[in-house]
């Protein structure tokens, strides 16, 4: 049976976006190649024709996001014609057990196959579509293309995937193997990106400190030195890095590159090295905190962010104060931090052990507020400072004040005469909260 086709030029489209920054990313390249095909952003739920729910599979919690805003389309599709799609990692897990729970929906798409969007929309098939293939190649993308949401930071894929199988993880499941894109494309992106006015760069990947360029063999370092030589942009930063990768030389690459900033989230996961190894992380607490110092000795000023896991099946009260003193002894500036939550093909999840849900509620608020007082502490030293900010727009909360962050990425609300939207700023700071800086535009 055939149903009508669509035509994308008379189409509004709406994108939910769940999940990391490649997520994000991901949604600015469908919605490019929604807008090439003459789509328009829809404002609101209600005025869409086309909705699409770009997943996240990391924890159970992300994956429950996903059905909550579906249960929201439900009458909503029974009130008018829409196309509902999902796409991600949720999608690429699921496959059309998607359609078993929720008919409505009308495709289904995995991370690998965005280039088959338009064909999926157009298709006059009455079959639902889903479409969960793997590509040993990285897929490139026209940076022309690609709709981005903020003007003045920008996202840059530099590889996809991960080889690595923490034993949590379900990331190499839903993104597969580690695929490199061809250095001298993200260079023209670079380039590109700054030519428009962009300010901030940020390179993308599961783990980017693994890039490789297929053709040349260069690795990351040697990246991080070609982008600093293009003009034009001025802070540069990228995640995630995995601790096992992160060797001197990208270290080095990053205190002698004047546009690189002094900035690295490196997830530490657990602060026992039991519990690492449980993980499949490849290094101990010892390791970790030797690239701290190695990273210290080079940038003295630098910024350190991290995220935690607490509650790995067989975590003992031992082994998580392990965690708390890593805290106390690193003093990130910034920490995501979660429950351990099982999930499916992982080789934690055939773990019997599991840490009760109580327990980890509790470990969890502990760190949390252990962590609360080193980011006040760190802030309270900062007031009096005057630093570099680049405004990224108007407060949420007060349109009088403005919001940025600063080399370091700590967020940064202001006061300012002008208007500085997309600018770089010097700004004293005099005052602090746990989560953020507040000053005053010079
Ligand atoms: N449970 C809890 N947190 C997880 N993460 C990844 N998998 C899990 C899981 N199963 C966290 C890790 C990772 C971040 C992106 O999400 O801390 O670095
Ligand atoms: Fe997941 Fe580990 Fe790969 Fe990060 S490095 S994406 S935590 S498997």
């Amino acid at each position: 049976m055939k149903k009508e086709t669509v035509d994308l030029k008379n189409v509004k489209y709406y994108i939910r976006t769940f999940g990391c920054q490649m997520n994000e990313n991901d949604s600015e390249r469908i919605a490019g190649i929604l807008a090439s095909e003459g789509a328009k952003p829809s404002r609101s739920l209600e005025e869409s024709d086309l909705i699409i729910i770009n997943t996240c599979a990391v924890r159970e919690k992300s994956e429950e996001k996903l059905y909550s805003f579906l249960g929201r389309l439900t009458s909503l599709k029974k009130r008018k014609k829409v196309t509902i799609g999902v796409v991600g990692c949720v999608a690429q897990l699921y496959d059309s057990e998607i359609f078993e729970k929720k008919p409505f929906v009308d495709f289904i798409m995995g991370p690998d196959n965005y280039g088959k969007l338009s064909e999926i929309v157009h298709s006059n098939q009455e079959e639902k579509i889903s479409s969960t293939s793997w590509s040993q190649d990285f897929h490139d993308f026209p940076s022309e293309k690609i709709f981005r949401e903020s003007k003045i930071s920008a996202y840059v894929t530099i590889m996809e995937g991960c080889n690595n199988f923490c034993s949590y993880c379900i990331v190499p499941f839903t993104r597969g193997r580690e695929k490199f894109r061809p250095l001298q494309n993200i260079l023209q992106e670079v380039r590109e990106v700054a030519q428009k006015g962009f300010k901030e760069v940020q390179l993308l990947g599961q783990n980017v400190n693994s890039y490789r360029d297929t053709e040349s063999k260069k690795g990351f370092s040697f990246l991080l030195k070609e982008v600093n030589s293009i003009g034009g942009i001025e802070w540069f930063r990228f995640i995630t890095s995995h601790p096992k990768n992160f060797t001197l030389d990208i270290a080095e690459a990053m205190s002698e590159a004047e546009n690189v900033c002094h900035q690295l989230h490196l997830p530490i996961q657990s602060g026992s090295t039991s519990v690492l190894k449980r993980m499949n992380r490849s290094y101990t607490r010892e390791d970790y905190l030797e690239k701290i110092c190695m990273l210290r000795n080079l940038m003295p000023d630098i910024n350190l962010s991290t995220d935690i896991i607490v509650g790995f099946p067989g975590e003992t009260e031992e082994e998580f104060k392990d965690t708390l003193s890593m805290l106390e002894e690193v003093r990130f500036t910034n920490i995501f931090s979660f429950r351990y939550s099982s999930r499916p093909r992982t080789a934690a999840s055939r773990q019997k052990n599991a840490v009760p849900f109580e327990e980890k509620k509790k470990r969890l608020i502990q760190v949390q507020a252990l962590q609360k007082e080193i980011q006040r502490n760190f802030n309270t030293s900062l007031i009096g400072k005057t630093m570099k900010i680049l405004c990224m727009g108007k407060s949420k909360k007060d349109t009088q004040v403005y919001s940025g962050r600063n080399e370091g990425y700590q967020v940064v609300n202001f006061k300012s005469r002008d208007n500085v939207i997309g600018r770089f700023v010097d700004v004293r700071i005099t005052s602090c909260g746990p989560y953020s800086l507040i000053g005053e535009a010079s």
